[in-house]
């Protein structure tokens, strides 16, 4: 019997990272938690201080003073702006082709999010932000978009110049580097998401990076209500600074013994995830395939995205991959985070609070004709001849339609 189009083909591998390395090391590590009953991480019969250890090693990785282990991506970057000393009703630049996470983040420390163009690297266009600074600008975000970084230099002179604080969202780039530093240790301080589809994961968390010890401060407080075990002694609150309110953001003792020993597979995973991708482009140079723009290849974490001519090429595209098994899409479905109808509105829990109806066509138009491919940390070397066979005929398929043959 021949496959129809309607029936889902199998995939050939998992496009999971952390998730597909899972083995008995995690087991133990959450048993252990189990064993000494003390889940919770500021106290408990037997603590093991399973975040605070994460904590300590994974700002070792990112070359910086401070690590702090929080519930999700989304509550890193909520915490992190607020740790920046976000001001009410201040404006936060984030680019177009994003999670929505990013918008929701703003508006839970009641900032307001101002979208950006993103160019053919896929993230925010250093050239185009600018124009959109305004008295009321506070930060800009930069998305580390699937394993690959954003351009942090010129964002970073542009900030500099205008006083704007940067705050890099790495939720998809845990351990990818930037031209020699680790991404989210760039800019004032750097989010991180743990969630399962993840290079490192606990099925859920967050972590945020930062130099600044003010920073720091606040972000131990507000993801601990105000300093409800952290700074209070003796129901005296908060000793360093003023003291102000928080809410529970906190990581689990058995998330951060998952997930120190998920740290441990992240390096040699992100090299074979790089050396995959460098293989495939490398065995595909004479189709020239027009690849999405890398800041820094060498530092990427693996990331195969091709920009075809136009959204009809990329679903043919997409179609091809799909029925070789191959995981494939457009990231967002080709939709800018500000098509979402609530973002469109502005609709926030407590009112509509901005208009993002206008539209950004340059990244309407490189996201639509954007297919990435979904790399898996346990691909073997046939699943990646079988990947650029089928790259091959999908290239194929994406001229031909256009040929109209
Ligand atoms: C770019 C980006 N930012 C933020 C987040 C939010 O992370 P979480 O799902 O852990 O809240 C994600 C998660 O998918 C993401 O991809």
């Amino acid at each position: 019997m021949t496959a129809s189009l309607s029936e889902p083909t199998a995939l050939r591998y998992e496009p999971l990272r952390g998730l597909a390395l899972w083995g008995e090391e995690e087991k133990a590590a959450a048993l252990d938690v189990l064993e000494s009953r003390s889940l919770f991480r500021y106290y408990g019969p037997a603590l093991q201080r399973r975040v605070e250890r994460f904590e300590e090693r994974f700002a070792a990785l990112h070359q910086a003073p401070h690590a702090v282990g929080v519930s999700s991506g989304t509550a890193a970057l909520t915490c992190a702006l607020i740790g920046l000393g976000i001001p009410e009703g201040a404006e936060v630049i984030v680019p177009s082709a994003t999670f929505i996470g990013c918008v929701n983040a703003v508006v839970a420390a009641r900032g307001i999010p101002v979208f950006a163009e993103i160019d053919e690297s896929l993230t925010l266009d250093p050239t185009a932000w600018e124009q959109l600074v305004t008295e009321r600008t506070f930060a800009v975000m930069p998305v580390h978009l699937n394993n690959a970084a954003a351009d942090m230099d010129p964002i970073l002179a542009v900030a500099r110049k205008h006083g704007i604080r940067v705050l890099e969202d790495a939720a998809q780039a845990c351990g990818v580097s930037y031209r020699g530093r680790p991404v989210g240790s760039i800019g004032d301080a750097g989010a991180f998401s743990f969630q399962a589809e993840k290079n490192i994961t606990a099925g859920e968390g967050g972590a945020v990076v930062t130099t600044d010890p003010d920073v720091h401060d606040r972000v131990v407080r507000y993801q601990d209500q105000g300093g409800q075990f952290t700074t209070s002694r003796s129901g005296e609150r908060g000793t360093a600074g003023e003291a102000f309110l928080g809410t529970n953001l906190r990581m689990t003792e058995i998330s951060g013994a998952l997930l120190s020993v998920q740290l441990e597979r992240l390096t040699p995973m992100l090299r074979r995830l790089r050396d995959i991708a460098r293989t495939v482009r490398e065995d595909l140079a004479d189709l020239e395939l027009q690849w999405r723009r890398l800041p820094d290849e060498e530092g990427s974490g693996g990331d195969l995205t091709v920009l075809l001519d136009n959204r009809m090429a990329a679903r043919r595209f997409v179609t091809a991959l799909t029925a070789a098994g191959i995981p494939a899409a457009t990231l967002y479905s080709g939709r800018l985070v500000q098509q979402n109808p609530a973002v469109r509105a502005g609709r926030t829990p407590w009112g509509i609070a901005w208009d993002a109806t206008a539209r950004l066509r340059a990244s309407e138009a490189v996201l639509g004709r954007s297919v990435t491919v979904g790399l898996g940390a346990t691909m073997t070397d046939d699943d990646v001849a079988h990947l650029v066979a089928s790259l091959r005929t999908a290239a194929d398929a994406a001229r031909k339609g256009a040929n109209g043959e």
